[in-house]
């Protein structure tokens, strides 16, 4: 087997008493688009630095292909012009004086290489990233979508080993942002490229990725595919980081072999056999759900897996409602067709799907 394109080893970088990066190990594999997804200041700009050699590790070990770029342990750092890394930041700096094939070229002039070989790479960046012909075009002269492909084709035009992408579509609006998305996706299906990609957009992360590092003060706290750290996350953060979470509490109460929720207003939810043995009968108990999870029902007889909620506030959002919902003291906002309406003041139930509650002890 092949060693991954990519790997930490325990990997710590402080910026004195702040941890950036605190104990990082993973691995990305060829051909893998990898996200690190987490908050402004959470680590992920000085992870990309780090593999990058923009910075030097205080502890642990990088590799890159194989080979040991930074061990300060064993003294050892290579540069990073010696590390074949194509690398795109937030603020993609174009220069507005030089035409959009000299902005593309740049790295491969900085590198001395020969002409002919340069006109042929930059031609052939252009044209995978959909501005074949636009080569003498001043850098200026084109939209912001356009010049963000213009930053993409020169972290592309030396083939790098793994491209590195700093939150670079943040700067563009959302329509724009969305159809970027599936631009890069499609372009590294396409080239087989291995990116190492940086954002704090849940929606950007979920639609890019093969998988995600969901990170936290300096620290991976759940690495999976999306749709495993979404529907499994690990940790309360990376529940709440990843879409919403509207969670209740109540009082587990056992009747013969099935379980039921008792509420302070002694209203009951009955959840035959989900609730894990850690609940004892009498205990105090969280349930946790997704709001997608939960169905909107007009006000009638209450049954198992119901609870009784009332609207307050309710905003059209064209394709849908938006319904702000209270139930058990506990306020949030569900997502609902246009075929359900109703107004703020309605007394509604709301379905729970029991296989998809997390419970536990509070
Ligand atoms: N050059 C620096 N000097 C001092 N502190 C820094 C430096 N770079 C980053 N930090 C700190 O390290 C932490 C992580 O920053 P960063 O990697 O930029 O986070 P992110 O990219 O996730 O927003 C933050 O607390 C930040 O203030
Ligand atoms: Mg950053």
């Amino acid at each position: 087997m092949s060693a991954p394109v990519l790997e930490f080893r325990q990997v710590v970088k402080r910026f004195g008493s702040v941890n950036a990066v605190d104990g990082v190990s993973f691995t990305i594999e060829r051909g893998e688009i990898f996200t690190l997804l987490g908050p402004s200041g959470c680590g992920k700009t000085t992870t990309l630095r780090l593999v990058a050699g923009l910075e030097e590790p205080d502890g642990g070990e990088i590799f890159i292909a194989g080979k040991c770029v930074a061990a300060p342990a064993r003294g050892l750092y290579l540069a990073p012009e010696k590390r074949h890394l194509g690398m795109v930041f937030q603020s993609y700096a174009i220069w507005p004086h030089l035409t959009v094939f000299e902005n593309v070229a740049f790295p491969l002039r900085v590198r001395r290489e020969a002409n002919p070989m340069v006109r042929q790479r930059v031609d052939q960046a252009l044209e995978v990233v959909g501005l074949g012909g636009f080569g003498e075009r001043g850098a200026t002269q084109l939209s912001g979508g356009q010049q963000q492909r213009v930053a993409l084709a020169r972290a592309l035009v030396y083939q790098p080993e793994i491209l590195l992408l700093d939150e670079p579509l943040s700067n563009l609006d959302a329509k724009l942002r969305e159809q970027m998305r599936v631009e890069i996706r499609a372009l590294q299906k396409k080239l087989g490229l291995t990116v190492l990609y940086v954002t704090h957009d849940q929606a950007e992360a979920m639609t890019l990725s093969d998988r995600i590092a969901v990170v936290n003060r300096g620290r991976f706290v759940q690495v999976g595919t999306p749709e495993e750290v979404y529907e499994r996350p690990l940790t309360e953060f990376a529940a709440s980081f990843l879409g919403r979470m509207v969670s209740f509490t109540g009082i587990v109460r056992r009747n013969s072999a099935a379980y039921v929720i008792e509420f302070a207003d002694a209203s009951r939810c009955a959840l035959g056999d989900h609730v894990p043995n850690s609940c004892t009968d009498g205990g105090a108990v969280q349930l946790q759900t997704r709001p997608e999870d939960i169905a909107i029902l007009a006000d009638g007889a209450l049954e198992s897996h119901q609870l009784s909620a009332a609207v307050e506030q309710v905003a059209y959002l064209g394709e849908s409602f938006e319904y702000h919902v209270c139930a058990h003291g506990v306020s949030f906002v569900l997502t609902a067709a246009k075929k359900h309406r109703y107004q703020a003041g309605d007394k509604i139930r709301l379905a729970l799907d029991p296989a998809r509650l997390k419970i536990g002890p509070v």
